[in-house]
């Protein structure tokens, strides 16, 4: 495999930032898509109110951390008292309601770490996940829309990786690759790492929200309004950022020993987490550390073959922006499995 790992990028990419912009411009949801959205959301809270009438539902995901692009679904938490109930009854529950309030496609995934229903909502098309009583997600969504109100080249490079951890088919945790919500920490951390920084580590600083769920403490400084300054001394485009993130996770990064925190706003060892040695499921080859729920390595699904599938997926993406003619184009090319 060849080994391109220069330090320098190209003394042109500048060049490329107005078109990835213009990108960027195109993937950000349109009003009319946000206020399907937001009747998905209505009609659901109607169906929910009927059985559930002291439920309250908090939006979570892209579509309330300011990352959701044009293609992003809805994600659902309803927070209510259970009872003797487990969740899994709560959600199967759920299920009859929606299928005899005519949602479409209506499934119960119990299987997973977090339960939920997914369903289609037949007037908008959206695809929608729904939770119960998941706050530490309501939590790490207001910590990312936070976050992305600093500093504008945040939500830029993180659709940018979005879309293009889309196209080239790495953006998909049932087959060993990465969710969304471990791109956008990626980006964060990135970020804070810049010389000079461009973001903040929020957990360092005096809290000034809290939120305590499941014995997990949720505390941060949330107001950012006091530190829209923070980024403005690095003048780095988001062509340069671009690059720069894709040749930190192709060359930089030390995947033997590191985890990435945007908790501690820098890498931490794999030796004082412990995430040294398999367990279970939990290979810890690329590691990356839940803001609240520390002992979560959103890096967990990544095995011996995807890991590599990852690499080689970062080289791609730092030489075409090294070398490429154009790049805004041939960087997000569709992956295509039959070549
Ligand atoms: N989440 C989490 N832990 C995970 C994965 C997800 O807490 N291991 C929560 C986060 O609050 C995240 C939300 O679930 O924001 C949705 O996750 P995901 O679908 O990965 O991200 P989205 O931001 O919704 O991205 P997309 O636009 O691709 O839907
Ligand atoms: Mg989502």
């Amino acid at each position: 495999r060849m080994r391109r790992s220069e330090v320098e990028c190209r003394q042109d990419i500048d060049s490329f930032a107005p078109g990835l912009l213009a990108l960027f411009e195109s993937l950000k949801p349109s009003e009319e898509h946000k206020s399907r959205q937001k009747q998905l959301v209505d009609s659901l809270a109607k169906s929910v109110g009927k059985e559930w009438p002291s439920a309250r539902m908090h939006l979570y995901g892209s579509c309330a951390n300011s990352f959701g692009t044009t293609h992003s679904d809805v994600d659902v938490c309803l927070e209510m008292e259970i009872g003797t109930e487990s969740t899994v009854d709560v959600l199967l529950k759920l299920s009859d309601v929606l299928r005899a309030d005519n949602f479409d496609n209506v499934e119960a995934i119990t299987g997973a770490r977090v339960p939920i229903v997914r369903m289609t909502d037949p007037a908008s098309g959206f695809s929608c996940d729904i939770c119960i009583n998941n706050l530490l997600a309501v939590a790490n969504t207001k910590l990312l829309k936070d976050y992305a109100q600093l500093d504008q080249r945040l939500l830029q490079l993180a659709f940018l990786v979005k879309h293009w951890a889309k196209q080239r088919r790495v953006n998909e945790t049932y087959r060993g690759t990465l969710s969304s919500y471990a791109y956008v920490l990626m980006c964060i951390n990135f970020l804070q790492l810049r010389e000079p920084k461009i973001l903040p580590c929020l957990q360092a600083m005096e809290p000034t929200y809290t939120l305590t769920t499941d014995g997990t403490e949720c505390a941060y400084f949330d107001k950012v309004d006091q530190l829209q300054d923070f980024g403005a001394e690095n003048k780095d485009s988001i062509a340069e950022l671009l690059w720069g993130f894709f040749q930190y996770w192709a060359y930089r990064h030390d995947y033997r020993h590191d985890v990435i925190s945007i908790r501690m706003g820098k890498t931490l060892s794999k030796q004082e987490k412990n995430w040294t040695t398999r367990v279970g499921n939990d290979r810890h080859l690329v590691c990356i550390e839940d803001p609240f729920e520390t002992g979560h390595d959103l890096g967990r699904v990544v095995d011996r073959q995807t890991i590599r599938i990852l690499g080689e997926e970062f080289e791609r993406a730092a030489a075409v922006l090294q070398y490429d003619d154009d790049p805004c184009v041939t960087l997000f090319e569709p992956y295509d499995y039959e070549n």
